[in-house]
């Protein structure tokens, strides 16, 4: 990609993906490396700026995470923050040890307005502050340029050689003018022009797979979520009849979902390309009937998938590329291009490929985060209700219907997860909840309705806020919503007598239910 670019160093810090998500909110173009790439790799790379992330290390213990000191000399500014900040001080010369004091949470910290960093940045400000090291002597060269109480240097800068260290986590939200430093940096002294946008990006991206795809046949596998449709999109706007489309409808979809799709991408929808839907509800339902052990329905959800994929891309014949819906943090996550490749396999790729006859694979979300897809989407003009989809697991309803999956628990579970989506957006909460969702529990309990005993069963609202979806807190719906939605499942929904909110945060639990 012909792009002006600020790179992110990981040393394996929880916040790398923000940091290179808060730069590109800066309009800068920003990727994820490794601290194990080769400084000439990175020399190649033209890049206007680096940043090397925090990291759960101590820099001056003998294995702990370190680069080429010949970084500092390649002319290029340089922040490092945390540990990045600290990783700069020792290699320069600095002083780095335990603090006497740990600081951890919101701190107010005392500015120098004269570094270029805090431009326009308040002289007390709050920061988040996250580390058990500090640096007791800046290297020379240096100045100190922000403190706080506990920690004499809460920033330094050696302004001749563009070189800046931050101990606070400016990429956090809870840092609260962050998003300014960070402008300063890649705007200010990398000098970047700000031209990552996501209007120009979709017009070259048609124009680029226009290109790559010539007269060739391309089959995309079409879930309903976010990334598959917007990637969908673009290739029918790039490609048009060229393009087929093969959605599966596994019977595990949300209450109308299967249509919605079909309305935008069908015949009658606005785009021109082959769209195959495969009604195969009742093949994934006599497959899962009877098993209740989580990872095998996992198992055989996905590959019950697969199955249906290939017959059909059989029918289809060869085809020169295949698209796949791949976004930027599966890529950080499968361990192509940070350090974090080992918290979480992560369930979009592979699979698919093996099964079909094809030339070339076409990511065009490859280098997109979840914001940008959304924004890209949008550009692309596709509706709102799909842009802003929650996250949806590829398993579906299956992994929220606790034990057995059958068609009736699945009508249950979608007339209740309808209400309830139904009544937070009718709040406004759909706005500020991270995901929320019902499911079905697999206890079945007494009640009355009506005179009458009932025996029937109970279903469970979940509703988080998460930043990343690897930790979670329950969310705080209002106690009157959730009446709401209680009356309206248990008059509506025939076979449910009981419904709970579940508050368990993540760890210990799960988002999901199995
Ligand atoms: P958990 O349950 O692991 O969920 O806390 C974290 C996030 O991931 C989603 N999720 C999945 N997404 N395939 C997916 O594409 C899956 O198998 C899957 N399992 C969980 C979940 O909805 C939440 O957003």
């Amino acid at each position: 990609m012909n792009q002006e670019k600020v790179i992110v160093i990981d040393f394996g810090g929880q916040y790398n993906q923000l940091v290179a998500r808060r730069v590109r909110e800066c309009n800068v173009y920003c990727e994820i490396y490794s601290y194990k790439t080769d400084i000439e790799q990175i020399k190649a790379m033209n890049t206007k700026g680096i940043i090397l992330t925090g990291g759960p290390n101590s820099c001056y213990e003998a294995d702990s995470p370190t680069y080429t000191s010949e970084l500092f000399d390649l002319g290029i500014p340089v922040l490092g923050l945390c540990y990045g900040a600290q990783l700069m001080m020792h290699m320069l010369g600095g002083k780095v040890e335990k603090a006497p004091v740990r600081e951890y949470g919101k701190t107010e910290v005392y500015v120098d307005k004269t570094s270029p960093l805090f431009d326009d940045v308040s002289e007390t400000t709050i920061c988040w502050m996250s580390h058990f090291d500090y640096i007791s002597k800046v290297a020379d060269g240096f100045r100190i340029v922000a403190h706080t109480a506990d920690c004499p240097v809460a920033a330094a800068e050696n302004g001749a050689k563009k070189l800046y260290a931050i101990q606070f986590h400016p990429e956090v939200l809870h840092t609260k003018e962050g998003s300014k430093m960070l402008y300063n940096f890649v705007r200010g002294i990398c000098g970047c022009a700000g031209t990552w946008r996501m209007d120009s990006f979709v017009e070259n991206s048609i124009k680029e797979i226009r290109e790559k795809v010539g007269g060739g046949k391309v089959l995309c596998a079409l879930s309903g979520g976010v990334d598959s449709s917007v990637a969908a999109v673009m290739l029918a706007k790039a490609i048009g009849g060229q393009l087929t489309c093969v959605f599966v409808d596994h019977g595990l979809l949300r209450k109308n979902e299967g249509d919605e799709v079909e309305e935008v991408f069908g015949p009658n929808g606005p785009y021109e390309l082959n769209f195959i839907r495969v009604n195969a509800q009742e093949r994934f339902y006599s497959k899962l009937a009877g098993v209740t052990e989580p990872e095998r329905k996992r198992k055989i959800i996905g590959e019950e998938f697969i199955r249906v994929f290939e017959e059909e891309a059989k029918k289809i014949g060869a085809v020169d590329f295949l698209v796949q819906g791949t976004i930027y943090p599966d890529v950080v996550e499968s361990g192509l291009g940070g350090e974090s490749a080992v918290i979480k396999s992560h369930h979009n790729v592979g699979g698919l490929p093996d099964c079909v006859d094809f030339k070339e694979i076409i990511e065009p979300l490859r280098n997109l985060f979840k914001d940008e897809v959304r924004k890209a989407g949008l550009e692309l003009g596709i509706p709102e209700k799909l842009v802003f989809r929650q996250p949806f697991p590829g398993p579906g309803l299956g992994i929220r219907i606790i034990g057995e999956v059958t068609a009736e628990k699945v009508r249950i579970v979608q007339d209740a997860d309808a209400i309830y989506r139904e009544e937070i957006a009718k709040t406004g909460l759909d706005k500020s909840i991270g995901q929320y969702f019902a499911a079905l529990t697999n206890m079945r309990s007494v009640g009355v309705m009506g005179d009458e005993r009932t025996y029937d069963y109970a279903v469970a609202l979940r509703a988080v806020n998460t930043v990343d979806f690897m930790t979670a807190e329950a969310a705080e719906v209002p106690f009157e919503v959730l009446q709401r939605v209680m009356s309206r499942i248990i008059n509506e929904v025939r076979g449910v007598n009981r419904v709970m909110y579940d508050l368990t945060s993540k760890p210990p639990g799960t988002i999901e239910f199995e």
